[in-house]
């Protein structure tokens, strides 16, 4: 039994060279409780990340968002399906090397920053690669520090800088190990539109400079805008997607989507 033409199956590269997603995930559902008080948080998504794009992920409160972006992260497990991060299937990987790979591939930005009030900016932004035990590369360390607009902030301690400033290291921390693909889960939703737009700004140049890959959940067709394409999920499915997204374009198919009209009666 021979597994025929594998390098090509399956991946939708017209001419390109045969790129492998960062991050995917295929067929995956994760079932919370038992019984009557049974949710499929995720039911049946595949979805693949390539290289160098910006997701933004968008859907109602409770429609899975969170859940698919902690399974894609390794901070969670799904129930059945597989979530590949470059050709590492997490699924068949003991707890040491879902620890790698959580530190050395993949960065996460939280909506509520996360960070630690103790250590300075610089000594937050810097933790993850000092506990991986490694030298941060400092000529990309200052790309990114400058890129976010940190430079003079870098001794302040987290409850010294607004919350714009404090996303910003959070960020800054994500990317600072260069992991494959940053996720980041509402990065906007504790900021006003200016301090988000600043987020959003580096994130974007993150990807159109660096050829970082970013994943973003939102509720904002502004922040959506700024992706390459938006997934839209719905009770734990993927149900459209849109590619080049323009806030009106997002804000038109929202409407769609959160019209109780729209929604097929069970
Ligand atoms: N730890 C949990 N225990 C039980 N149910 C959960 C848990 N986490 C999420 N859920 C449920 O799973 C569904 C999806 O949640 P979530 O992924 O957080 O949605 P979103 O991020 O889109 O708001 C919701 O119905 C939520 O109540
Ligand atoms: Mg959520």
């Amino acid at each position: 039994m021979t597994h025929a033409a594998s390098d090509s199956g399956g991946l939708a590269v017209a001419d390109g060279p045969a790129l492998v997603p960062v991050a995917r995930a295929v067929d995956l559902h994760k079932v919370y409780g038992s019984g009557d008080t049974q949710v499929a948080a995720l039911d049946g998504v595949s979805v693949e990340f390539w290289p160098g794009q910006f997701t933004a992920i968008m859907g109602p409160s409770g429609s899975g968002k969170s859940t698919l972006m902690h399974c894609l992260a390794a901070l969670d497990s799904a129930s059945s399906g597989s979530v590949f991060v470059g050709d590492a299937e997490l699924t068949r990987l003991g707890d040491k090397e879902l620890t790698r790979i959580r530190r050395d591939r993949i960065g996460f930005v939280f909506q509520a920053f996360n960070l630690v009030p103790t250590l300075t900016a610089l000594e937050n932004i810097t933790l993850p690669i000092d506990i991986a035990g490694r030298k941060p590369n400092q000529a990309w360390l200052d790309t990114v520090i400058d890129t976010v607009g940190l430079r003079n902030r870098l001794d302040h301690k987290p409850s010294q800088l607004s919350g714009g400033q404090q996303q910003r290291v959070a960020c800054a921390r994500a990317l600072a190990g260069r992991p494959d693909i940053v996720f980041a889960d509402e990065p906007t939703g504790n900021l006003d539109s200016v301090a988000g737009a600043e987020v959003l700004g580096f994130l974007r140049r993150s990807v159109s400079e660096f050829g970082q890959t970013v994943v973003m959940v939102t509720h904002d067709p502004n922040a959506a805008g700024y992706a390459d394409r938006v997934l839209f999920l719905a009770d734990g499915r993927i149900v459209d997607e849109m590619a080049q997204p323009t806030a009106d374009r997002v804000l038109d198919r929202m409407k769609h989507f959160d019209a109780p009209a729209a929604r097929p009666k069970g």
